[in-house]
């Protein structure tokens, strides 16, 4: 079944920040399933104007010329197709390219909507209903990540909560204790996976240094994803979502040694970047000390 609809694009105002082009897409149908919306007392085009620009409205509906239906974030939960031309309703998605596409954008799907708002995730999925062609569902989740940890977008719809764990005891240790730290809080060493997270990671690094080094060790490195193999600079990883080590910025000279001995840490003695060395080394006198490992850990996910 194909029906028609009508797309309203409000581009070039404003891209969101994930690069993705927010748009009202005004279809044909009323609100399902709802808990709270609100009454505006505007014309349809400043309705949804209002909806599009409020980072926190997802829907909006037509109940008269001068008057609106406004649904916030986790409020609406299904839409109903109409085939009355008086039924308008419109969602904000996000779609790529500067015009309405020539099929329906919401079927199949899923087709998200996505947002990060004060280092949180907001996720809004629509799916069509499996009860019927004619009723979309509206599902909303919102990321948390735990703290200590920042929340980085992997991928479409992947987040990843990434920090620096520390040894407790002994305060300087291997890379398999690393790994182990980092499988404690359900989640797995990791590396950078763009320009953005190495920053953020060379960050933290180095201000742990400060913070973190009660034995006052000139440099306090962190084990981050990569064991050797037997191939130069080829490595096994733990978390697929980083895209292996095409984001590691590695010190000059490096890697300069191979074998399933060999681990990945960050940053290494000498300067801020990413060098190996034998995995089951803690300390070098009182030079190096092997401090922690990076994290990537589950965020919380709260569903609506
Ligand atoms: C969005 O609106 C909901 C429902 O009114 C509210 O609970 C929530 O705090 C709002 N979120 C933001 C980011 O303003
Ligand atoms: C949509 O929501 C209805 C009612 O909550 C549910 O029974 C149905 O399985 C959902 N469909 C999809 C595709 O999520
Ligand atoms: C996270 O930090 C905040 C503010 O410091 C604190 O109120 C909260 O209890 C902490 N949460 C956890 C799980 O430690
Ligand atoms: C790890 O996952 C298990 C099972 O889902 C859960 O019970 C536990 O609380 C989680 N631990 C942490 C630190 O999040
Ligand atoms: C590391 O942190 C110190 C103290 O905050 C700061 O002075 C220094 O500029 C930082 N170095 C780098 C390379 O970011």
């Amino acid at each position: 079944m194909s029906y028609h609809f009508l797309c309203l694009l409000f581009l070039s105002i404003v891209t969101n920040v994930l690069g993705g082009d927010l748009s009202m897409i005004r279809i044909h149908g009323k609100p399902g399933i709802f808990k709270t919306s609100e009454t505006l007392d505007v014309s349809w085009q400043n309705c949804m104007e209002n909806c599009w620009a409020d980072i926190n409205c997802s829907v909006v509906y037509m109940t008269s010329d001068i008057q609106c239906q406004y649904f916030r974030f986790g409020t609406i939960s299904t839409i109903q197709h109409a085939d009355s031309r008086e039924d308008q309703i419109a969602l904000k998605i996000q779609i790529s390219g500067n015009q309405c596409p020539i099929s329906n954008p919401l079927v199949p799907g899923p087709t998200y909507y996505i947002q990060i708002i004060n280092g949180q995730f907001y996720k809004t999925t629509m799916a069509q209903s499996s009860l019927s062609n004619n009723i979309f569902n509206l599902t909303y989740s919102v990321s948390t990540c735990p703290n200590n940890t920042k929340l980085f977008q992997r991928g479409e719809t992947t987040v990843v909560c990434i920090g620096l764990y520390f040894f407790e005891d002994p305060l300087c240790n291997n890379q398999a204790e690393a790994s182990a730290l980092c499988n404690a809080q359900n989640g797995t060493l990791t590396g950078p996976a763009n320009a953005d997270e190495y920053e953020y990671i060379q960050d933290i690094s180095n201000s742990s240094k400060y913070t973190s080094n009660p034995d006052s060790y000139t440099w306090l490195t962190y084990w981050i994803d990569g064991v050797g193999t037997n191939t130069l600079k080829v490595y096994t990883f733990e978390d697929p979502t980083h895209d292996g080590s095409t984001n590691y910025v590695w010190t000059e000279g490096s890697p300069n040694l191979e074998g399933t001995h060999i681990c990945v840490y960050n940053p290494g003695p000498h300067d801020k970047y990413v060098q190996v060395y034998p995995c089951i080394d803690t300390v070098l006198d009182k030079a190096v000390c092997w401090r922690g490992a990076l994290c990537q850990v589950p965020p919380i996910i709260e569903i609506f």
